[in-house]
């Protein structure tokens, strides 16, 4: 339901810059036009999921990282590239939070002027700028402030994103050191990630579809208010249970936020749609614990459009 912004397309001369850059650090294999499945097992934990950054799954197969090595600072573990036990991001409400989150403008939905829109929009809270700090391409996404081991911290990274930092204290051990620390862009990830080859040419899966640029009117909208009045007679379903931070539609009854239940975050505005009203990042099993995540992080299945009418009175 998302789809790329047009503008983010490269310059020729990053496009060249870049593809220089790659045929000195390793040789790559040959371009197909073909997407790939993910190598990824999609249950269990995070870790065996495409949040997974350092790449090797938790357990068994999954995708080799070593790829990635020269682009991304591999750090070994899977939950330190978004949390930390210590030292995390005294500048945002977001649990144990790890990752810089640089203060960016986004063009939010109601900017469209869709004359069906009748619900207040702010700018998007934490619960979708957690996920804009990887997602809109303007951060890198090994970019956080406290690094494995001890030492490897810079509060500074809490809104700046300082590449010598990123470059000094950490040295990849299973491959080449990174080079350069992408962003989910046109001339970061997507250099290789891109439909067809891409500039990079590597064969890899396109994820053009999941970098969601700065320009959010191409995506539902988020920031969005929650009408007060829902349930019968309504447009919209009542969230039953309603607490001072987040309401649900607590579908099991047994009184508590479950991964699997549709959410609305009140960061003072009062319920709001986010990104994680939707999904989950660390992804929610189908059908109960060791089945298969359902796709794309949802928090329900969109089969038959279940996340839709979680909210939606059609
Ligand atoms: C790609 C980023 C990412 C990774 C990797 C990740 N998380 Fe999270 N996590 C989040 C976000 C975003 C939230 C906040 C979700 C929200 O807004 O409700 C969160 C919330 C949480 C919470 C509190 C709320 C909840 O959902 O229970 C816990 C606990 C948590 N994460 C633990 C972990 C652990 C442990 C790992 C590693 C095994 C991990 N996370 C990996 C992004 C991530
Ligand atoms: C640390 C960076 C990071 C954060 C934070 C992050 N993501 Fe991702 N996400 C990625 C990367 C990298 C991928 C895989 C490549 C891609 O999709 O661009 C991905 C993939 C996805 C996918 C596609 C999954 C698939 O299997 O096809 C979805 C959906 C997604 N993320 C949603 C979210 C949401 C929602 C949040 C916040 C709750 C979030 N992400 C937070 C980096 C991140
Ligand atoms: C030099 C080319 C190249 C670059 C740059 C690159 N990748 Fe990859 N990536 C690959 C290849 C090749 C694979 C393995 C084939 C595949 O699954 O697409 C891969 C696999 C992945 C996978 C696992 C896909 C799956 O589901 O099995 C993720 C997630 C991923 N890359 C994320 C990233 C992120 C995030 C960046 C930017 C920091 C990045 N990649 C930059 C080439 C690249
Ligand atoms: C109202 C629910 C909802 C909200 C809010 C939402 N998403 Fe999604 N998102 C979905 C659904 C449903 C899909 C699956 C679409 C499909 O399968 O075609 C999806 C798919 C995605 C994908 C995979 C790419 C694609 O187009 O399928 C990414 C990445 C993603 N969402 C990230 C985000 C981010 C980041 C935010 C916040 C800016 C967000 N989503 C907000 C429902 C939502
Ligand atoms: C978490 C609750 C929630 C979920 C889930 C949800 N929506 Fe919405 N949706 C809203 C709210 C709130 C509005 C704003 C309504 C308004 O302004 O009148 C909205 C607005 C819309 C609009 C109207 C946009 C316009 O310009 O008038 C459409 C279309 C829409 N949603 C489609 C979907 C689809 C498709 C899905 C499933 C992929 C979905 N929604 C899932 C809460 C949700």
């Amino acid at each position: 339901m998302h789809s790329a912004p047009r503008s983010t397309l490269p310059t020729l001369a990053a496009v060249l810059g870049l593809v220089f850059a790659c045929t000195l650090a390793a040789p790559l294999p040959a371009a197909a036009d073909t997407d790939i499945p993910t190598k990824f097992s999609n249950r269990g934990s995070v870790g065996n999921t495409r949040h997974n950054l350092s790449q090797r799954q938790v357990s068994g197969g999954g995708p080799t990282g070593q790829t990635m090595d020269s682009y991304r600072n591999d750090y070994e573990e899977v939950c330190v590239y978004c949390h930390t036990p210590h030292g995390a991001n005294r500048s945002v409400a977001a649990p144990l939070w790890n990752r810089t989150m640089k203060v960016n403008t986004y063009q939010t939905y109601d900017l469209l002027g869709s004359a069906s829109i009748t619900q207040p929009v702010t700018p998007p809270g934490i619960n979708s700028l957690t996920c804009l700090s990887c997602h809109d391409g303007t951060t890198a996404v090994d970019s956080i402030i406290n690094m494995p081991g001890s030492g490897r911290y810079n509060p500074a990274q809490e809104t700046v994103e300082n590449t010598a930092f990123l470059n000094a204290e950490w040295d990849n051990r299973r491959g080449p050191d990174a080079t350069a620390h992408m962003t989910l862009t046109a001339t970061g990830c997507l250099a290789c990630h891109a439909s067809g080859a891409g500039p990079l040419g590597a064969n890899a899966t396109d994820f053009t579809a999941f970098a969601i640029g700065t320009d959010l009117r191409n995506d539902h909208p988020v920031g969005i208010r929650f009408p007060a009045a829902a349930g019968v007679g309504t447009d919209f379903k009542d969230p039953p249970r309603k607490e001072a931070r987040l309401a649900y539609f607590d579908t099991n009854g047994n009184g508590r936020a479950d991964a699997g239940e549709v959410r609305l975050y009140n960061t003072g505005e009062g319920y709001e749609v986010e990104c994680a009203s939707c999904h989950d990042p660390h992804g929610v099993p189908s059908a109960g614990p060791g089945s298969v995540f359902n796709p794309t992080f949802l928090r329900v299945s969109n089969a038959g459009s279940g996340v839709c009418l979680s909210c939606h009175t059609k």
